[in-house]
């Protein structure tokens, strides 16, 4: 999508074919609005009684407004004055542009940037609204046949003109550019995510990498086979491996600014790409395992992220690391019992191969120590614990540094992207105890996100580390947007510009 800024008092004279205007409920005209209804000899006053209440993400298209130079004016809904906040923004974004797809519009001008949100710079609102904008036109197709994919509406909106007072345009192009980057990002993430496992294997992955150090210049690329992953000694991501007919990949991505502040440690991103967890030789139950094609989202966000890092041109040194592998059942299969030894030294007893993801996790760790990092974060979807204790709202979000919590909670919640502060007490540990290794890859019951959470936190002592655990919020099955969300992905691009 293209965005354009332009900046305008003469709302009646702007040549689009729809200019959105907003309004609140309680029957209270935005600033665009206003001046709509007088040069339309009040055409909007007299449908605030009944047709149009203004609730937030509602809408209503008036055509051939006299005084006008519009062909249509859309109202968008914005709710509560009082409650016009940030979310409120997406809101009134995702339905604005849902509503100019379903009219088939290309293009259309948009002045809700003129409204005020609670505790939000205009800077800030233009960020939410071009990454609301972009995302809204992802459309999965890419295996439908070939009739279908042309009965499936691709989004029509291309050009979307924010029209603003003029006093922040330079702020808010970059704001704006920013948002794009993000739901760039997203898109990716989102079409690796629903990319079933067939297609979107280790291997794929591995390319989907190689063809974004081809774009981006500033990105390095290393894609790792198996005869490197075994010369590393990452025992418990072989291990994991060890099943399946598709060889692994480890896959490091490497942005390195030649304008970045060398004395900065980079910041490592590490994500779980199980491109299918059938569980192993603990076999998952057959109902609903379809859904295991998308326990490769933390690899598919750390992606999606480069592809952000990478249009924004952040001014730091970043990392990625993506463990990629199915985990699959046959002769060759890690059994019950198993015990390996990973990268670190420490041995593991595989009590169920199932908890499959924080076995190619440590090792993936571990290799991140080479980087003496300020910071590393792992993505992944986990535990079906994490989706019992918190839902598909937040995702989970653990941490051996305050600071680094902080600073993560503060992102999601900026964003509109939340995770939860969840707990690594050292009293948990005991459930990882084995009496044949130097811990065993399952708790038990109780606390299942926690105790996996704190099976990675042996791997990371050496550096500040977050774990999050996106099993509820990377994917919805039900819901109007099915599939991959791209969550967290805003909440890390968030931290990045934060932190940078
Ligand atoms: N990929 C799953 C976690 C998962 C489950 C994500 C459901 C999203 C929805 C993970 O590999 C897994 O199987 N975890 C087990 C761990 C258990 C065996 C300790 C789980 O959550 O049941
Ligand atoms: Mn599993
Ligand atoms: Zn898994």
């Amino acid at each position: 999508m293209e965005f354009k800024v332009h900046s305008t008092k003469s709302f009646e004279e702007i040549k689009t074919q729809a200019l959105i205007i907003g309004v609140y409920q309680e029957q209270v005209l935005g600033v665009a609005a206003k001046a709509i209804d007088k040069a339309s000899k009040n055409a909007i006053t007299p449908l605030l009684e009944k047709e149009f209440k203004a609730s937030l993400g509602s809408s209503l298209v008036l055509r051939n407004l006299e005084g006008v130079a519009a062909e249509r004016i859309i109202l968008i809904g914005l709710g509560k004055k009082d409650d016009y906040n940030a979310k409120a923004v997406l809101k009134a974004h995702e339905s604005l542009a849902k509503l100019c797809n379903s009219l088939s519009l290309d293009e259309a001008s948009n002045t809700l940037l003129l409204e005020p949100a609670k505790k939000l710079s205009t800077i800030e609102s233009a960020r939410f609204a071009a990454r609301t904008l972009e995302n809204a036109q992802y459309c999965y197709t890419a295996t439908l046949g070939e009739e279908a994919k042309k009965e499936k509406d691709t989004p029509s909106l291309s050009t979307v003109t924010f029209i603003t007072d003029g006093a922040d345009d330079t702020a808010i192009e970059a704001a704006i550019a920013q948002g794009k980057a993000i739901a760039q990002g997203m898109a990716l993430t989102r079409e690796l995510g629903n990319l079933p496992g067939n297609i979107a294997t280790p291997s794929y992955l591995g390319e989907q990498a190689k063809a974004l150090a081809k774009e981006y210049t500033s990105l390095e690329v290393k894609v790792l086979e198996k005869k490197q992953i075994e010369a590393l000694k990452m025992g418990s991501f072989l291990s994991v491996a060890a099943g399946s007919e598709q060889p692994p990949r480890f896959i490091v991505l490497h942005h390195k600014p030649k304008t970045a502040d060398k004395s900065q440690a980079p910041i490592v991103f590490v994500g779980k790409g199980v491109t299918f967890d059938t569980g192993g030789i603990s076999l998952k139950p057959g109902a609903g395992m379809d859904e295991m094609k998308w326990d490769m989202c933390g690899a598919a966000t750390v992606l999606g992220l480069f592809k952000f890092i990478s249009e924004v041109k952040l001014d730091r040194e970043v990392v990625g690391l993506i463990a990629a592998t199915e985990n699959m059942p046959n002769g060759r299969a890690t059994k019950p019992g198993d015990v390996v030894t990973s990268m670190s030294g420490q041995t593991i007893e595989i009590l169920n191969t199932d908890a499959e993801g924080r076995l190619i996790l440590c090792d993936a760790l571990t290799y991140a120590e080479r980087y003496e990092p300020a910071a590393v974060i792992d993505i992944a979807t986990l535990t079906g614990a994490c989706v019992i204790a918190l839902g598909k709202i937040n995702t989970g979000l653990f941490s051996n540094n305050k600071e680094l919590g902080k600073a993560l909670h503060k992102a999601g919640k900026a964003s509109c992207d939340p995770a939860w502060p969840m707990p690594l007490d050292e009293e948990y540990q005991e459930q990882l105890k084995s009496e044949f290794a130097d811990m065993q890859n399952i708790g038990g019951r109780d606390a299942g996100a926690v105790t996996a959470a704190c099976f990675l936190a042996r791997f990371t002592k050496k550096y500040p580390w977050a774990h999050l655990d996106i099993a509820g919020t990377a994917w919805d099955k039900s819901g109007s947007a099915k599939g991959s969300t791209g969550r967290p992905l805003p909440l890390l691009a968030q931290y990045l510009l934060d932190n940078k």
